[in-house]
């Protein structure tokens, strides 16, 4: 079996939307009390050999709550990487809790999810301002963009430190002619991040399936996943979830 090189970091927004549904307003004040906790997830998540946490607190407080980040933050004891939207109350946020990293994301308040990456290349004079806030932290700082040259050069020439391509089109595809051509996009943009000295992570519709296919990009350090595995946590358990995605990550 070949050693597992690559890292999970694994997502749990998915467990605080569940609790969300039907404690929206309970979980504020009482975010341990009642079920399901993100926090227990995210505990037993690194138990059975997650290597990060993943959190995605929204303006809107969607599903994972600032007080979930909090306990996450005193709690885990691998690292926390917050993805968060380029705003002045983030980056306020963000300097309290001291997260390991960050991952700068684009967020409409209206979408179900993160859909498209961080468009750097327009915002670039913003993600600047983020970006350095975040280094007099001393936080690491990722940009989630889409597989796209212009997207690289731009988070090349902010000195980031990673970028995560968004395996979202790909995942879209995985299953029609497109998803070859979006599996090229991220190999060919992979490859330009490297040379270019980033730090190659990638995510979102990552799942035990199409993760054959996302194997063949080439100079990945970490992937985040949150939905398939929160999905098949509901009918293994989280353990066997984390330790069969890290199985198929490698290449089984
Ligand atoms: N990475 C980023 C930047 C994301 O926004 C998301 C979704 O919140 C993920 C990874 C995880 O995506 P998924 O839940 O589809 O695995």
């Amino acid at each position: 079996m070949k050693a597992r090189s690559i890292l999970l970091g694994v997502n749990i927004d998915h467990f605080a939307t569940l609790r969300q549904a039907r404690y929206r307003d309970l979980s504020g004040e009482a975010g341990h009390f009642i079920e399901p906790d993100p926090v227990e997830a995210a505990l037993a998540a690194e138990r059975a050999g997650a290597d990060g946490i993943t959190v995605h607190p929204r303006e809107d407080a969607r599903h994972i709550q600032r007080a979930d980040v909090f306990r996450l933050r005193e709690m885990i004891h691998t690292r926390l990487n917050m993805e968060m939207a380029c705003t002045d109350s983030m980056v306020d946020f963000a300097r309290e809790i001291q997260p390991d990293s960050v991952c700068l994301v684009p967020e409409n308040r209206e979408e179900i999810t993160t859909e498209g990456g961080l468009d750097v290349v327009t915002h670039y004079d913003r993600v600047e301002s983020v970006v350095k806030a975040m280094r007099e932290e001393g936080i690491a700082v990722s940009l989630f963009i889409d597989p796209d040259e212009a997207q690289v050069s731009a988070a090349s020439d902010l000195g980031v430190e990673m970028v995560e391509l968004h395996t979202g089109a790909f995942a879209n595809h995985a299953h029609d002619p497109r998803g070859a051509v979006e599996l090229n996009r991220l190999m060919a943009a992979a490859e330009y991040a490297h040379e270019e000295g980033l730090v190659v992570n990638a995510g979102h519709g990552i799942n035990y399936v199409n993760i054959r296919s996302v194997l063949k990009v080439p100079h990945l350090h970490e992937l985040n996943i949150g939905h398939s595995i929160i999905c098949r946590a509901m009918f293994t358990g989280i353990t066997e979830a984390v330790r069969e995605m890290q199985w198929r990550m490698m290449g089984q």
